[in-house]
């Protein structure tokens, strides 16, 4: 480990985050009464121009006034680039109670956007006298958004989490698919004749996930739009879940079961896992820094590994 520890990142399970559009009130209720560990109440893209007055004052109406429980609450507000996220910031600073816990700022593309929401969220704060700070997560969507990523995860004491956003990030990028994640199926490698289909979002999630370990950030896999397709969905999350996210957007109800139980560890990783942390405790008692578990070599690395299932395994456990 180098001199400067990682720090940890939040401690609240974030296995599915379900989005719904603000303009459609009667979707509030159903989202609070879901599995969901975060709700992402939306003022962005899935809310026209026409309704976004609207849309905000039905969300800080629904903030104050539905019981979210123990629920993550975020609103996703417009982009830097747009008129309304302004005054999408001062209305829910303003008039949203202290049941607002995050605002998710999409699109970012350097951290001095999050700087930027940063001031004006810190003035108001100040002004009202807010006693919880509200939290920030981010989208990386564009090509911006990937080179400055690193940055981005260090611009604000107040981000708590960061998701990969791919059709916004697909497009940014030029990619020549309009698929929402998933296999893509140009991308494929040959050999002898035969198809292999790798993960054009791997470099990207990668990308995303040091950038947040290395700041206390927690990694998130965005939407997967084809909501027909579990085994998509599921073999999706299961290759963020393995690169380290610790959890993936919901886009319709029945991607939130699906979600949280690739980002739940399994009973039998669990056990295993502290089968091996007990392995390596018997090992320390001899003297030996290393060991065998079911025929492969198990060292201090492996605590720490085990130790990463176990502990997502007590806090999901908690609540
Ligand atoms: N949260 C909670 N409940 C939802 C929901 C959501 N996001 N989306 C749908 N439901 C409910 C429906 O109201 C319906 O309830 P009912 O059985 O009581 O009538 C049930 O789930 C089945 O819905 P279904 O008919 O399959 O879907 P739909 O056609 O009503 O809606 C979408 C499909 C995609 C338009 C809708 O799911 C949606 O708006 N998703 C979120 C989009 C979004 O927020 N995008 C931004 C982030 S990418
Ligand atoms: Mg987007």
């Amino acid at each position: 480990m180098s001199f400067r520890i990682q720090p940890a990142a939040p401690a609240r399970p974030n296995r599915c985050q379900l989005f719904g559009p603000g303009s459609n009130t009667k979707l509030f209720e159903k989202m609070a009464a879901s599995q969901a560990d975060v709700i992402n109440l939306d003022l962005e893209d899935s809310v026209a121009p026409t309704d976004k007055d609207a849309a905000r004052a039905n969300v800080i109406a629904a903030i104050n006034s539905v019981d979210w429980g123990k629920k993550t609450l975020s609103v996703r507000i417009n982009g830097l680039d747009t008129p309304y996220w302004y005054r999408d910031v001062v209305d829910l600073m303003e008039q949203a109670g202290p049941r607002l816990d995050q605002i998710m700022i999409p699109k970012v593309g350097c951290g001095e956007d999050v700087y930027a929401v940063d001031a004006l969220v810190t003035g108001i704060e100040r002004a009202t006298g807010r006693e919880k700070p509200v939290d920030f997560e981010v989208i990386i969507e564009s090509a911006a958004g990937i080179a400055h990523v690193e940055a981005i995860a260090a611009s604000s004491p107040r981000l708590k989490a960061m998701s990969l956003g791919a059709a916004d990030f697909a497009a940014s990028m030029g990619m020549q698919t309009t698929g929402i994640g998933g296999t893509q199926e140009n991308y494929y490698m040959l050999r002898e004749g035969q198809k292999h289909w790798p993960d054009p979002w791997h470099w990207a999630q990668a990308a995303i996930v040091a950038a947040c370990r290395t700041h206390g950030v927690l990694p998130v896999d965005g939407p997967f739009g084809d909501f027909s397709d579990d085994e998509g969905f599921i073999a999706q999350a299961r290759r963020s879940a393995t690169l380290g996210m610790v959890g993936k957007w919901a886009i319709h109800p029945k991607q939130i079961a699906l979600a949280n139980q690739v980002f739940t560890p399994s009973e039998e990783a669990v056990a295993e896992a502290r089968e091996i942390l007990a392995a390596m405790e018997e090992a320390k008692r001899t003297g030996a820094g290393a060991t065998v578990y079911k025929g492969r070599l198990v060292d201090i690395a492996s605590i720490k590994q085990a130790e990463v299932v176990v502990k997502q395994a007590e806090l999901i456990a908690k609540g």
